[in-house]
């Protein structure tokens, strides 16, 4: 029910073009105005307090009242409020945050760190610098890019690109040209055949990621994006094996991997990056979210030495490198950036993530005993459950249902915030959560699921 009576409810209905929503629903149901945060909790403007499930958009690691950041930001806004780093020019917050994401990278080979302010810049800058890489080596027909079926890559127009999700194309007109080529997703529970186990369905799209590459030709192939677990394309732990034997087949024929760190990257797996957690070295690191835990924007693109090295012939030859954004590496996000750092050292965040994820993935796994849910898969902090209609034949609910949507809203009226993906739902709380609170998340999401059950029976959904 829209709230007329209320001037922000109507004011946003009026003016606010809100990002990744039902446009004409907003009209009549309006937003969720959330005003305060303290720890995973937020609340609402009518006093409603949430457990943040999702960490906002998967990366508010720290929680929503971590004061470091706040001062971190009051000690640079009062020091430099912003100082660009083009034409050589630099800010001691930026020169000091590429220092300690190189060095924190360079196990996986990373050697210079340019930054942005989201994830789709850091991904858009990351296509920009493949090519300009193979003008400037001598290689100039080596530009097509390979991207995965629910790969998630953000939604700038070369990023929305990548990802690989229809709704990310339907009517924009996207993908943009004919460079990005598809290859699968390895999600088992979505896409073996039947009797495939995980081994036989890695070597079969492992297969065909090689016969796309002999077929278009690995001379024009350029890059291999991806994300360590995909995210936003339903939350899919890659199966054993799978990134071993996608890297020696991109190494095989010379393609660069760009691994998407922006979900995973600063403990979300239990490792500092998902890369130490599958054993993936990239030739190209993008991270954003989890990097400030989002209490400000910043993103950065970090390049290993042979990129970089590459990128810098180019420039001596074609003069300045005439790539980069305004807000890049700016004082005030990257101060806070630094201090995110600095906290999940001090509080040893990443092994907090590890030593608690076993209680979380078994709180997760016990919501397969509910009537409406088939299988859980997580891992780290991060996890989903598959929803479905009917357990035996896996039958997932219409899409005119709106049972997914009642699972989230359900959470809503339970106090716990969850995020629907097709027909999964996503689970992904602050890095900070304790085992009390990953009981409390569950003990939630379980009553949702309750209200959602009662609610499929009511509707003749479900016996
Ligand atoms: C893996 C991944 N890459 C890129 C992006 C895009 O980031 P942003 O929304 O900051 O542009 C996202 C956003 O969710 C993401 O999950």
């Amino acid at each position: 029910m829209l709230r007329t009576h209320d001037l922000n409810v109507m004011q946003d209905v009026e003016s606010l073009f809100h990002p990744y929503t039902l446009l004409a629903k907003q009209r009549e149901t309006g937003p969720l105005v959330m005003t305060r945060g303290d720890g995973i909790y937020v609340e609402d403007d009518q006093g409603n307090r949430y457990l943040e499930g999702m960490s906002g958009l998967w990366c508010t690691a720290l929680g929503f009242s971590e004061q470091r950041l706040v001062d971190a930001a009051t000690r640079q806004m009062h020091k430099l409020p912003y100082y660009q780093l083009f034409a050589g020019r630099a800010n001691e917050p930026s020169i000091e945050l590429s220092h300690r994401l190189i060095e924190k990278t360079k196990h996986l080979g990373m050697d210079k760190a340019m930054f942005a302010n989201s994830g789709s810049e850091a991904n858009d800058q990351a296509v920009k610098m493949i090519w300009y890489y193979f003008n400037a080596i001598g290689k100039p027909n080596k530009k097509k890019l390979i991207a995965r079926e629910r790969g998630y890559h953000g939604v700038t127009v070369m990023s929305a690109s990548l990802t690989g999700l229809a709704g990310n194309h339907m009517d924009f007109d996207l993908p943009i040209g004919d460079r990005v080529l598809r290859t699968a997703s390895p999600s088992h529970y979505h896409y073996a055949k039947p009797g495939e186990s995980e081994a036989q369905f890695v070597d079969r799209i492992v297969a065909e990621l090689e016969a796309l590459i002999a077929r278009e030709g690995a001379d024009t192939i350029a890059a291999f994006f991806g994300e360590p677990v995909q995210g936003a394309g339903g939350v899919i732990i890659p199966p054993p094996g799978y990134w071993e034997k996608v890297q020696a087949v991109l190494k095989k024929n010379d393609i660069l991997l760009v691994a998407d760190e922006v979900i995973t990257g600063f403990g979300r797996t239990g490792h500092w990056f998902g890369c130490d957690a599958y054993q993936i070295r990239p030739d190209i690191m993008t991270v954003a979210k989890a990097l400030s835990s989002s209490y400000l924007p910043i993103s950065a693109t970090l390049v290993s030495a042979r990129i970089y090295e590459g990128l810098t012939q180019g420039s001596t030859r074609n003069g300045v490198f005439s790539h980069g954004v305004t807000y890049a590496g700016h004082p005030v996000c990257a101060a806070v950036a630094i201090e995110t750092l600095k906290i999940y050292e001090e509080r040893d965040l990443v092994g907090h993530a590890r030593n608690i994820s076993p209680h979380f993935l078994q709180r997760l796994q016990a919501l397969e005993s509910h009537a409406m849910v088939h299988a859980t898969r997580g891992t780290g902090l991060i996890g989903a459950f598959e929803l479905v209609q009917d357990k035996a034949t896996r039958k997932t609910f219409d899409a005119a249902s709106g049972m997914l949507a009642r699972v989230q809203s359900a959470g809503l009226e339970v106090g716990v915030i969850v995020r629907p993906l097709r027909d999964t739902i996503a689970v992904c709380p602050p890095l900070i959560i304790n085992d009390a609170q990953i009981d409390e998340l569950f003990d939630k999401i379980r009553r949702a699921l309750d209200l959602a059950h009662a609610d499929a029976r009511k509707a003749g959904l479900m016996p």
